[in-house]
């Protein structure tokens, strides 16, 4: 739990845990000379600074050959972090490993789908499944615990770092190896697999575990479960390796919350965070704002998505950037207002912690150019005043830290199987973007000022009045049933074009499409009519709709068609229908709409159920609001996501940020601000 964390981060002068939120970075000393850590451990006090992640690349300068070990400066850091009150989320330090490990044993370098070697020089150079490599990072696991198990600066362990972030997808012989095993494990038997991977195709038939192969370069589309099975395995080699750890860290040092930081961000699929968050004592993310016309969006998107991984509780906001990055083709400074709106959308979701890569800016090296707390400016900088500047908002906030978020009444399924399923080769199109239709339903209740979560399947759905199943394309039975069960229910369910169209093994479900959820619906589909980019259909007072079409017939008694094509090859057919259930409805958008045409359907789709925006007219779209709830009371987040003053009338409460005296009804949000108010409420 993060509330471990933060009592062992906070004790006031009685040494009673207090409350407060994190603030911090990854701190990388080993960068700089000694007389830097002093004027370090100084700003951070100036700016309110209470955690570092330390550690994450230090490999090389802790354990310089395979039996020397240097501990000596990392003991001084801890013990000078902790005498100025900062605690430490101390790394394993096993992401980068160091030369002398990568010239003796080249076989734990990570091998690509065409052969080619992965070589030592950036970071990340290692095969999940090298048991050479385990056993090198588990033994520096082992000495790190050992040595700090009981420093006072240790709050918390951070496993390697963005686990996956260069190295999901390896195709070595170790890998190869790993793969069979875990196959065995998952189907028992060769006949088992040869019917999940549907081998009577092409002349598959395994007839020995010997003959099977990850996914490599091959003459045309490889298997497609076998390469929904290598995206299961290689997140699972990667899960692996974090329970590996994390057995040596809870063996030695019990107590000490585990975590590792993940990455909820649209270029970043290969893990199943869902699945790994049960792994670890609280959930950590990096998110980084990609410029864009809906960044916005997808950052309060990630920081709620993150939030629904962590079920609802607090999380750890692990890094993200104080301005521009290194890695984007061209990399943007923040503009005034907009580190602080970023970290504290992130709050508004749940996060308790709020930190950055890194405490200060690199001379050397790949990331010099990306911006941290102190930048090459220095400490007479604007950077660094509104880093300080935050950290005196964090404390004013104290009294948020522990809330949870208040559920919403509608709820957005994010699925990675069907991220996973829904994006492979010798599809219908290759044009479809599942994160980004997800995306675009959240952007279009953003807009219309409904609050929404975005929940993980397996989450529970009987918590929300409205499900909204974007392209929920693979859909096993159970699944199916749980939908139908929750719409017979009273529940309001809304699905889209390619859902429910194959089962766990990405086997067609047959009679029309879409299959598992054909009767639910009341539809039935006999061909999918992608459409190639560039071209949209019209729809009767529906807009316009790209990228897919679908030959829809309504075989539902209590089916009704809320929008017909208007142009197209299907003109005239239903484009959008609903099916009534008792009390509830199963709703079938059979186009992309994009956010504009979704913001103009939903009220049609959410008006069954009753649903309607929080915020007043005047205000929609241009503030995102969000409540939190805990021990310390109930919290409206406000965001201005404009440039512009806006003024939001009918609330009120204490203020804890913001302008505004909270006994008038309204609040004024200066442009790019966020004012957080304790409402009254149970
Ligand atoms: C990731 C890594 C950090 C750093 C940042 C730069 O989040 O974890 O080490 O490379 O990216 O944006
Ligand atoms: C070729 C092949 C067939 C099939 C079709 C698909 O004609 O011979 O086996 O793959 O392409 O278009």
């Amino acid at each position: 739990m993060i509330s471990t964390l933060l009592s062992r981060l906070h004790h006031g002068p009685d040494g009673a845990p207090t409350h407060r939120l994190a603030y911090g970075a990854d701190y990388n000393p080993e960068q700089w000379p000694r007389e830097v850590w002093e004027e370090d451990v100084r700003l951070m006090r100036e700016a309110g600074v209470n955690i570092v992640s330390l550690g994450i690349f230090s490999w090389a300068r802790l354990q310089p050959g395979p039996d020397t070990w240097d501990f000596a400066w990392l003991d001084e850091v801890m013990d000078l972090l902790h005498a100025h009150g900062v605690g430490v989320d101390l790394a394993t330090a096993t992401a980068s490993p160091p030369p002398w490990l990568t010239t003796a044993h080249p076989e734990i370098l990570p091998v690509t789908d065409r052969g080619e070697t992965l070589w030592p020089g950036a970071r990340q150079h290692w095969r999940p499944t090298s048991p050479v490599f385990r056993e090198h990072a588990l033994r520096l696991v082992r000495e790190l615990a050992a040595r700090y198990a009981g420093h006072p600066a240790l709050v918390a362990w951070h496993v390697n770092n963005e686990l996956g972030c260069h190295n999901v997808y390896d195709y070595s012989d170790d890998a190869a190896r790993a793969f069979r095993d875990w196959l065995r494990s998952r189907y028992g038997t060769t006949d088992a697999l040869n019917h999940a991977w549907g081998t009577a195709f092409w002349s598959q038939r395994y007839s020995d575990w010997e003959q099977v192969l990850p996914p490599r370069l091959a003459a045309s589309h490889p298997n497609p479960t076998q390469q929904l099975d290598f995206k299961r395995f290689s997140s699972d080699a990667l899960k692996d390796h974090l329970l590996a750890e994390r057995g040596i860290l809870r063996e030695l040092t019990p107590g000490v919350p585990v975590t590792t930081n993940f990455m909820v961000m649209p270029g970043t699929k290969g893990m199943n965070y869902a699945d790994w968050a049960g792994e670890v004592d609280f959930v950590a993310n990096d998110h980084y704002v990609v410029p864009g016309p809906r960044d916005r969006d997808e950052l309060s998107f990630s920081a709620n998505l993150t939030s629904g991984i962590a079920g609802g509780r607090p999380w750890f906001l692990m890094e993200h950037s104080t301005s521009a990055v290194n890695w984007q083709p061209v990399n943007r400074a923040k503009r005034p207002g907009e580190l602080a709106r970023d970290s504290l959308t992130h709050v508004a979701h749940g996060a308790d912690a709020v930190c950055f890569f890194q405490w200060r800016q690199s001379v050397a090296g790949a990331e010099k150019y990306h911006s941290a707390m102190v930048p090459h400016a220095g400490p007479d900088s604007d950077v660094f005043r509104a880093v300080t500047a935050l950290g005196d908002t964090l404390k004013a906030l104290a009294p948020v830290a522990g809330s949870e978020r208040e559920p919403a009444e509608v709820g957005i399924l994010f699925d990675w199987e069907s991220w996973w399923a829904s994006e492979q080769d010798s599809h219908p199109t290759s044009l479809l973007d599942y994160h980004r239709e997800a995306l675009d339903w959240y952007s279009a209740l953003l807009s219309l000022g409904i609050r929404a979560d975005v929940v993980p399947t397996g989450a529970g759905l009987s918590r929300h009045r409205v499900l909204i199943a974007p392209v929920l394309h693979m859909v096993p039975a159970a699944l199916a049933k749980d939908l139908t069960r929750y719409a017979e229910q009273g529940g309001h369910l809304v699905t889209t074009y390619f859902s429910g169209v194959v089962d766990e093994n990405d086997h067609v479900w047959l009679g029309g499409h879409p299959g598992a959820l054909r009767e639910l619906l009341g539809i039935r589909v006999e061909e999918f009519g992608p459409l190639p980019a560039g071209q949209s259909v019209e729809l009767d007072g529906a807009g316009a709709g790209t990228l897919w079409t679908d030959q829809i017939e309504v075989t539902g008694e209590r089916t009704e068609v809320l929008a017909r094509y208007r142009t197209g090859t299907h003109a005239g057919r239903p484009a959008v229908t609903r099916r009534s259930t008792d009390g509830g409805s199963a709703s079938y958008v059979s186009t992309r709409l994009g956010a504009d045409g979704l913001a103009a359907l939903l009220p049609r789709l959410l008006e069954p159920a009753g649903v309607s925006s929080e915020l007043p007219a005047a205000v929609r779209g241009s503030v995102e609001a969000t409540v939190r709830r805990g021990p310390g009371g109930r919290f409206l987040f406000l965001v201005n996501r404009t440039d512009e003053t806006v003024t939001v009338p009918g609330v009120a409460g204490e203020v804890l940020l913001g302008d505004g005296s909270g006994d008038g009804d309204e609040v004024v949000l200066a442009p790019r601000a966020v004012a957080v108010l304790r409402t009254p409420g149970d």
